[in-house]
């Protein structure tokens, strides 16, 4: 028994799965205890057992400055020192809102709340406080959250409405949900006609990360958008994962422009945080201003916000997206030649410093392709990296996140443990 195994038995009696969020657990990739972590500094992990690993989780995509980087240590250490949590309005607040908006002008209006649930959660009540409408359309694999609306997946066919995706949805709600695959602009033009005079919103990942990372394919995002523009239905654009991964800002998306934006993660610097945002006509329909209730007793908490505000003046330093991305790009290609080398088929989705390896020679342009690549191919190589001193997320859905401090000697080093990885996959089927 390792000293992780023993952490997580102990945790076990206590947290219930011994893991306080389920894609922690090593379920999705065969089962055993998940590695206990005792502390983490730049592009590394440090585990209870004396292990080091390169560090690709980066927490399911916050952590983008690396871990316990000095300049958001020192801003946390400041806000801690001037009071945690102050219950009436700050500068920092306003200072963030700010920066935020220099770099998102589409956020005429902008609301912190602690978490990317709630940003997204309260979007969908700002919209049908809005239209007065009632039903939202989503797309297949988006994940936005734990809340009951978007816990809900397709039936069949391009127009049907959810059935609930967790035991505790309601019928009810799942009802109020459609849901269409990403990137099937036909489907969308099918389903759009039949509900939108019930529709309060169309939500969606304009790239996608949370089925691997998936781009919109052209057209798209350009349908999505002309139809709901034509119809007056606010348009929203869940960037929890997104905002500030690929660029400083959101990603240009051939300049097609949503209503509504749901931020968290890397704006938080690697504490919680969420915002939401958008046209100012729209966001006057949230209290105090409008009818539409939105609360929050540690929202805009100045360690969250200024933990946010110093990771952004990290990533705005000169050269840090390109340098990620030539990283990520070296790794990618390295990736596709050993596989390659070892008889295995495989396909990765890159965008600048985030990407997918999925095990199958197919492309992956929707869920019902991400879900088609090997699971078996990717736990055995998920364990094998992690044996090697690599540690990506535990499921064939995620990223591979680069932060600022991943170098060539970290690239080196997690190629010569794919190497011999994907060898051990082969060798296994
Ligand atoms: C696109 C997207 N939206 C919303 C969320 C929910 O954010 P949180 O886990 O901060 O509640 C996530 C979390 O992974 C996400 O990836």
């Amino acid at each position: 028994m390792t000293q992780s195994d023993n952490w997580h038995e102990r945790a076990k009696n206590v947290i219930i799965g011994g893991v306080n969020s389920p894609s922690r657990s090593f379920k999705a990739v065969g089962g055993g205890a998940p590695i206990t972590i005792e502390k983490a500094e730049g592009a590394y992990l440090y585990d209870v057992d004396g292990n080091a690993y390169v560090d690709y989780l980066a927490a399911y995509g916050p952590i983008i400055a690396g871990h316990a980087h000095p300049h958001i240590v020192e801003a946390v250490q400041q806000a801690m020192q001037q009071g945690s949590l102050i219950g009436a309005p700050t500068p920092w607040e306003t200072l963030f809102a700010e920066r935020l908006q220099k770099a998102i002008p589409e956020l005429e209006r902008i609301r912190f709340v602690n978490s990317g649930t709630e940003a997204v959660m309260t979007l969908l009540r700002v919209a049908r406080a809005y239209t007065g409408k009632t039903k939202i359309m989503k797309f297949a694999g988006c994940y936005h959250g734990h809340f009951d609306q978007v816990l809900v997946a397709a039936g069949s066919g391009p127009s049907s409405l959810g059935t609930p995706d967790s035991a505790g949805v309601p019928e009810s709600v799942a009802n109020q949900v459609v849901t269409v695959p990403y990137n099937d602009i036909a489907s969308f033009q099918v389903a759009f006609a039949k509900h939108q005079d019930d529709l309060a919103c169309v939500l969606i990942e304009p790239v996608v990360g949370n089925f691997g990372i998936v781009s919109p394919i052209p057209g798209f995002l350009e349908a999505i958008r002309e139809t709901t523009e034509k119809t007056g239905i606010p348009l929203i654009y869940d960037e929890v994962i997104t905002a500030f991964r690929f660029r400083f800002g959101i990603v240009d998306y051939n300049a097609v422009k949503p209503d509504l934006i749901a931020m968290g993660k890397i704006i938080g610097g690697g504490l919680p945080i969420g915002a939401y945002g958008g046209k100012r006509e729209i966001m006057e329909q949230v209290a105090p201003l409008g009818p539409a209730y939105q609360a929050g007793t540690l929202a805009g908490n100045p360690a969250s916000i200024r933990a946010g505000m110093a990771c952004l003046d990290v990533l705005e330093a000169p050269n840090v997206y390109p340098q990620m991305n030539a990283l990520a790009e070296k790794l990618e290609d390295e990736l596709l030649r050993l596989a390659k080398k070892s008889g295995l088929p495989i396909t990765i989705n890159r965008l600048g410093g985030g990407f997918t390896v999925f095990f199958g020679d197919h492309q992956v342009v929707n869920y019902e392709d991400a879900k088609r690549s090997d699971s078996q191919d990717f736990a055995v190589f998920f364990k094998a990296m992690l044996a090697r001193g690599v540690h990506l997320a535990p499921s064939k859905y995620e990223a591979w996140f680069l932060t600022t401090a991943h170098t060539e000697k970290e690239i080196d080093k997690t190629l010569e443990a794919a190497e011999a990885s994907f060898d051990e996959v082969k060798s296994r089927k």
